[in-house]
């Protein structure tokens, strides 16, 4: 079959879930926000007062994972705070988490819901190891400032009270995080367009993909 599978890996708020959602309804296809998972098992640990760094609790935690509890966590307030993606990038650096979550990822891909025709997974490893074949792989990165500045908006009309230093200083240690784990570090696949969103909105950004999809058929 001929589903159409778009991969977008790129580090924390580079603008890959405002692309990805846009290129899933313009597209119809589905849309799967990966890192909302391991944002789930991390806020499962830090509500059983347990430490997201503990390999152990990180990999029960992911293991007892069901769609109806995953479907509880994602609405839980601690789920879009910066605790939340702390505890997510410390769960995602255990193989056994990711081994958990792996099946699910590639299931949504393989056999998206409805009647889509194909699917959008937005996250930091859907390109090199999720879904290796992927029609098109995106790579959405910007500075770490111009992330950090996004991310502190964001937060600030969520109501949070957040010191731009400190969202700036979390967001290089999530980057570090993310990018020297052993299993599934962040990287761009060989094969992916790396777009820096940098200097560029939405608008530009999601016309820039188009025209990329355009070209790959
Ligand atoms: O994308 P988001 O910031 O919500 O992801 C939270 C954390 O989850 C990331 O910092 C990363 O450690 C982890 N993650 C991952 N693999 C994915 C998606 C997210 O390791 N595919």
């Amino acid at each position: 079959h001929d589903l159409l599978v778009i991969a977008i890996d790129g580090p924390a708020a580079a603008g890959k879930g405002t692309l990805a959602r846009r290129l899933a309804n313009e597209l119809g296809l589905a849309y799967l926000d990966t890192g909302s998972i391991y944002r789930a098992v991390g806020v499962s640990v830090l509500k059983a007062g347990q430490d997201p760094a503990d390999p152990a609790a990180a990999a029960a935690a992911a293991q007892a994972l069901t769609p109806d509890s995953l479907s509880v966590l994602q609405q839980d307030p601690l789920l879009r705070s910066e605790d939340g993606g702390k505890a997510a990038s410390l769960v995602a650096a255990q193989p056994a988490v990711r081994q958990a979550l792996l099946d699910f990822q590639r299931a949504f891909a393989s056999t998206p819901p409805g009647d889509a025709r194909g699917a959008v997974l937005d996250g930091r490893d859907i390109g090199t190891v999720v879904c290796p074949d992927a029609r098109v792989k995106l790579f959405v990165t910007a500075s770490v400032e111009e992330r950090a500045r996004r991310r502190v908006k964001e937060l600030r009309e969520r109501g949070e009270t957040v010191i731009e230093s400190v969202v700036l200083q979390d967001m290089k240690d999530r980057d570090e995080r993310d990018q020297a784990r052993a299993v599934a570090p962040l990287r761009p696949a060989d094969d992916a367009l790396v777009l820096d969103t940098s200097a560029l909105d939405a608008d530009a950004a999601f016309a820039a993909v188009l025209a990329h999809i355009g070209e790959r058929g």
